[in-house]
């Protein structure tokens, strides 16, 4: 495979912190992504502006948002779920919204409390209004390869979510395994219809490793030509309202075969070892990525 550049995006504040059951102190989550913001990172996702009723985990979101320092260079996203999310998340002035829903109809109302018709309306006012005030806007599309209540889900339904957020405005759309379900052939057959309806460079892969495929599926998704991956620090992370969802892919790991094939990210491992060990002390268990068993060692 020829060596390219990849775009990392680290969702571990997020997607990490959210499913913890410690709560990091805020002052601990600003220096954490200040570290975070000094490995060479060009993207994390800090926060959720989502109700705190639903993530308590996050309920500090905009101090958060205004606590930390902005590196030049560096994406600061945060999840927004509606208008009063982005209410919250313009309060902070995050530089990119990302909003989202699900492929299936039950993990989206489990997530969000809603039918994905009645939420399309609603995310479609958020990216418009996030737009007019000058964010870039992302969306993601759950259960892509599968449901915790539905199971399968057919792709046409990826499809057709995926298709509403291009018509919202988002620059990309990123592709949840959000109960790391999936396979190498699963992920080489629905890209195969995905990338015959949108570009690769507009699309991003986040893989949860709940059953230890993640990296293979990130190879066969890199051999279809993706270059943006979500991933969590340590391997923190999960869906509250996805019974079974375990942490992303790990970005250390991430990064360990990336640089091994020679392909470019721009972050420093060492840096980003650091982190790892700062959030690890912080939320007091030990993190599963492979890198950090080797760092403990
Ligand atoms: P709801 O209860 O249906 O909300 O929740 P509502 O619109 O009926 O409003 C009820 C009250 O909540 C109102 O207050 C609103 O103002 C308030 P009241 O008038 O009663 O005083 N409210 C809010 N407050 C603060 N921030 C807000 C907000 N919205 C309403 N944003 C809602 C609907 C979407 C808010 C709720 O279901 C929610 O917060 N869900 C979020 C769940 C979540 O964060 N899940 C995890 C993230 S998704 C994920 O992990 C998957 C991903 O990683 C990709 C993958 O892996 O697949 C992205
Ligand atoms: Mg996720």
């Amino acid at each position: 495979m020829e060596p390219r550049s990849i775009r990392v995006k680290e969702v571990g504040p997020r997607d990490g912190l959210q499913n913890e059951a410690v709560f990091v102190d805020t002052n601990d989550k600003i220096a954490w992504i200040n570290q975070l913001s000094s490995t060479g990172l060009s993207y994390i996702e800090i926060t959720s502006f989502v109700h705190p009723k639903w993530i308590p985990a996050l309920a500090d979101a905009v101090r958060v948002a205004q606590g930390i320092e902005r590196v030049p260079g560096v994406t600061y996203a945060a999840l927004v779920p509606n208008a009063r999310g982005l209410e919250r998340a313009l309060a902070a002035n995050v530089d990119e919204v990302s909003i989202f829903l699900s492929a299936s109809e039950a993990h989206n109302r489990s997530n969000i409390n809603k039918t994905i018709q009645e939420t399309l309306p609603v995310l479609g006012e958020t990216a418009h209004d996030a737009l007019a005030a000058g964010k870039s806007v992302r969306g993601y599309v759950s259960t892509v390869f599968g449901c915790p209540y539905e199971g399968k889900v057919p792709v046409e339904n990826v499809i057709r979510v995926t298709e509403a957020l291009f018509e919202m405005g988002v620059s990309e759309v990123s592709l949840g395994d959000t109960i790391g379900v999936a396979n190498p052939r699963q992920v080489q057959e629905v890209l195969e219809v995905l990338l015959g309806r949108f570009e690769a460079k507009r699309l991003a892969m986040h893989f949860h490793d709940t059953r230890g495929m993640a990296m293979a599926n990130v190879l066969t998704s890199l051999a279809m030509g993706m270059t943006t991956f979500d991933s969590s620090i340590g391997g923190l992370g999960g869906c509250p309202y996805a019974p079974g969802a375990s942490g992303n892919l790990a970005t250390d790991d991430l990064l360990y075969m990336l640089d091994g094939m020679g392909m470019k990210t721009g972050i420093d491992t060492e840096k980003l070892r650091e982190a790892a060990c700062f959030i690890q002390e912080k939320i007091g268990r030990p993190l599963p990525s492979h890198n950090m068993q080797v760092c403990q060692a």
